[in-house]
């Protein structure tokens, strides 16, 4: 009798070039944090003009009359929320334990304990992270506005868009997050079975949408956020200048 052939979807190789995304991974990530690190603990300030580091904002410090390591009472939430993100944690497991490093590899052949003890059984605290980072980015909104607001007159330089756009971006990141997608649309067994039941379906249909794209968002965010950050820290420093419009 003839072998049934496999489905196309079962049929696993060995992608040639499954290594680029580790390392890419690696080196991102060793980028960002040994910037983030530079940047919340060697700098005082965080402002130009109207501009407002992402780094900076909220500006808890501010309020407090803290002058010193302002950044380091903001930037510990999108950081953790960041680290104890899903799909950066299926990208730094492969990438930097290799548990497996990639699909149809094997793994290392050690002890796993996957994520039962700590300290990486604390990821289970992403939840909280993102109920703080929902707070972080209003005010990244607020920034956003504020960033075209030119002494009581409205204008636009290059780093309002850049501001606006890191807005639009972290949105995107922080309600795409499964967390977020979980409460919307989870613990429910049925969507018609109690009150509101279609906003909440509805709800949980458009983060659904923007969940598949979550990995996507958690990379150009990243991205984005430091180069914003760089940003405003270049016109700190005095190196660029903002170009304006109007
Ligand atoms: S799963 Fe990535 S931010 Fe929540």
């Amino acid at each position: 009798m003839a072998q049934a052939s496999a489905p196309a979807s079962t049929k696993r190789r060995t992608e040639p070039r499954w290594w680029w995304e580790p390392v890419f991974t690696v080196v991102s990530f060793t980028a960002f944090v040994v910037y983030s690190l530079w940047e919340v603990f060697a700098h005082n300030r965080g402002r130009y003009a109207n501009y407002v580091s992402p780094y900076f904002s909220p500006d808890v410090a501010g309020w407090l009359h803290v002058y010193w390591l302002p950044a380091l009472w903001v930037a510990w939430v999108p950081l953790l929320f960041r680290a104890t993100c899903y799909y950066y944690r299926r990208e730094y497991y492969r990438a930097f334990f290799q548990d497996p490093v990639a699909c149809s590899i094997a793994e290392r052949p050690r002890r796993y304990a996957g994520e039962t003890r700590p300290p990486l059984a604390w990821n289970y605290l992403h939840r909280f992270f993102l109920y703080l980072s929902i707070v972080v980015v209003a005010f990244l909104w607020a920034d956003a506005v504020a960033a075209f607001d030119f002494r009581g007159r409205f204008g636009m330089g290059l780093g309002s868009l850049v501001l606006l756009v890191n807005a639009v971006l972290l949105s995107l990141y922080t309600f795409s997050c499964h967390a977020f997608r979980h409460w919307v649309g989870g613990s429910l067994d049925c969507f018609t079975c109690r009150g509101r039941p279609r906003l909440r379906y509805t709800l949980w249909r458009r983060v659904s949408d923007l969940n598949r794209r979550h990995g996507l968002f958690a990379w150009i965010s990243m991205f984005w956020v430091w180069g914003a950050d760089l940003y405003v820290r270049l016109l700190i420093q005095g190196t660029i200048h903002d170009p304006r419009w109007f």
